[in-house]
């Protein structure tokens, strides 16, 4: 056998214990998690269980008070948020975190142009700026944005800025996408076509994401992990969630 060959590819993530405390509140409990490349994950629970931020850690901004946390194998803990960013890790905001007076199309080239600014480069030759337009055009046309291209972003529905928030994190071709509630603040129809946008996403990119809709989670995902009071609580398929009796009374309660 060839070296190397059938060996498994580490996983994208793995958060190995991981806790955060702030003051006397442990926000994030001994999380470990494993989460394989290009796989589609969700992450349920209910108000205040550290869902973002598991999301804070993981994209740097809140450096852990214990454990660790690895991407494809290498320790990122202490990394900074840039470095991260340099490194593939991209996330939405719960908040939405748009240039509202810019149009679209300069909000999705700020993205392309981002990355480049963490990765230090410091002189940009005209064809890395042509480059940015092809790869912006191509995202405007994938993400159904291109006709509303030149408008600004204020005077777009909740649902196409939702749309832009995933278009731009997209732009900065990232391996690791963690999506903090995208569809919230959706209508059912908004939600729907944003669920099959996020379905149509290349494989390869490895997503989780913040879902509470566990009809939404379950058209995305095959496996939901469930967070409670800043501890991994359990972990399953859309049926085993459902029918978890703890789950149910925590979070799935009133539905
Ligand atoms: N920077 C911070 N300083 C102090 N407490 C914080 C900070 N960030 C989060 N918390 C607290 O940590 C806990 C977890 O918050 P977090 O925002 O991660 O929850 P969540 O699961 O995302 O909830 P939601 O579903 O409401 O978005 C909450 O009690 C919150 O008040
Ligand atoms: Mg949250």
């Amino acid at each position: 056998m060839e070296k190397g060959e059938n060996k498994k590819s580490d996983p994208c993530l793995v958060l190995k214990d991981l806790s955060i405390d702030f003051g006397g509140l442990r926000a994030v409990d001994g999380v470990n998690l494993t989460i394989e490349k290009g796989e589609r994950r969700v992450l349920m629970g209910p108000n205040g269980a550290g869902k973002t931020t598991l999301f804070n850690l993981i994209s740097g901004i809140y450096p852990p008070s214990r454990g660790k946390i690895l991407f494809f194998d290498k320790d990122i803990s202490r990394f900074p948020i840039h470095r991260r960013a340099a490194l593939g890790i991209a996330r939405t905001y719960q908040v939405t975190n748009l240039f509202r007076c810019l149009t679209v199309t300069e909000n999705i080239l700020m993205a392309c142009q981002a990355l480049e600014w963490t990765k230090f480069v410091m002189f940009k030759p005209l064809s890395s700026y042509r480059r940015h337009r092809d790869h912006c055009d191509t995202v405007l046309k994938e993400f159904d944005l291109w006709e509303k291209r030149s408008e600004l972003v204020k005077n777009l529905s909740h649902g196409d800025q939702r749309r832009i928030e995933v278009a731009m994190v997209l732009a900065e071709k990232p391996k690791l996408l963690l999506l903090d509630e995208p569809a919230a603040g959706l209508s059912s129809s908004e939600t729907q076509d944003l669920t099959l946008l996020l379905k149509k996403l290349d494989p390869s990119i490895t997503i989780v994401l913040i879902e509470h809709d566990l009809d939404v989670a379950f058209e995305f995902a095959e496996k939901i992990t469930v967070l409670y009071q800043g501890k991994f609580l359990t972990e399953g398929t859309k049926e085993e969630i459902r029918n978890n009796s703890t789950v149910h009374e925590i979070y799935l309660g009133s539905e």
